[in-house]
């Protein structure tokens, strides 16, 4: 019965494709049109929500168009679907346009690549329990670390319009400038105003760059840079919310600032997702229950989750 609901409110539906433009280095973005049911369904998606695209029927590029470091495994074929999130969603007269970043690592999202507009994808979702907009609270701080900046960036786009009062910060960590996934770092002047990123700057929020080797930004871990930020004076504690995407590593350091500066704080998981519906258990995240320690489903009960409830 869940499973049979699942499929009428999840799909699969049929995308088709409206952009798909290279953004800088491995990173696009993608944009997809739903119409009918799809459309309905994917208009209330809630930001770290995801979709599972079944890949395994998009072409590969021409063999010069394969990187070299992807040629030995580009072939691979793609049997299970992939889990995306979304940087942006928005209603339109044709539908709903939801848009999604990725970054060329494998025979999967090497694959992506190809899909022209107008070309058709399966999709499955929204899956997942995303953020929530925060009661009582002043001030959103995003944090992003690598590839969790999308469904931030989506946060940032809903805070806009369901809390157009709540002031708003983001944090964005990555190795390099070069591992940033934005379309591009702001000039100078947008800098020395603290608006780095255009993701972010276009819903008037300002932002901090981290690397790890110091080529934008602050030098070191964007949690480091988080917590030089939390030294301010006027810094309230109670008054804010942390939402926090990246790797395992990174959400461990910033539940720790949270806990440690007794800040409410919202992580978003990254676990490998073979289903993405409840069914395989390939996900599980474990964490904290009365009676010790239990597992829950990345993909079915997250992949938010309240950083408190996470055992790192
Ligand atoms: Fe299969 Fe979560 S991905 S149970």
């Amino acid at each position: 019965m869940e499973q049979t609901q699942l499929i009428q409110t999840k799909g699969p539906f049929e995308a088709k494709v409206s952009f798909n433009k290279p953004l800088r280095k491995c990173f696009h973005r993608l944009g997809l049109q739903f119409t009918g049911a799809g459309a309905e369904a994917f208009a209330k998606t809630r930001p770290g929500q995801f979709a599972q695209f079944d890949i395994s029927t998009v072409a590969l590029p021409s063999p010069e168009a394969i990187p070299e470091e992807l040629r030995d495994v580009a072939s691979k074929q793609i049997l299970l679907r992939r889990p995306f999130s979304f940087a942006r969603v928005a209603k339109e007269k044709a539908g709903t346009i939801v848009e999604v970043v990725y970054c060329v690592l494998g025979p999967a999202t090497l694959r992506l690549t190809t899909l022209a507009k107008g070309q058709s994808l399966n999709v499955i979702g929204p899956l997942g329990n995303g953020f929530s907009i925060p009661q009582g609270k002043k001030k959103a701080v995003l944090v992003a670390g690598g590839m969790g900046s999308p469904p931030l960036e989506h946060l940032a786009q809903t805070l806009t319009t369901e809390a157009p009062g709540l002031d708003a910060i983001a944090f964005a960590g990555a190795k390099t400038k070069d591992d940033l996934p934005f379309e591009k770092l702001l000039d100078k002047i947008s800098q020395e105003l603290g608006f780095w990123l255009g993701e972010f700057a276009k819903y008037s929020i300002s932002s901090f760059v981290a690397t790890d080797d110091g080529s934008a930004g602050f030098k070191g871990l964007v949690s480091n840079c988080l917590l030089d930020w939390l030294k301010q004076d006027n810094i309230i504690p109670a008054d804010i919310i942390i939402y926090a995407c990246g790797p395992k590593a990174m959400l461990a350091s910033i539940a720790k600032v949270a806990a440690d500066k007794r800040i409410d704080c919202f992580v978003s998981m990254e676990e490998m997702m073979a289903c993405g519906i409840g069914l395989c258990q390939s996900c599980a995240v474990k964490c904290k229950s009365s009676a010790g320690e239990t597992y829950k489903l990345c993909c079915k009960d997250g992949p938010v989750f309240d950083s408190r409830d996470i055992v790192f």
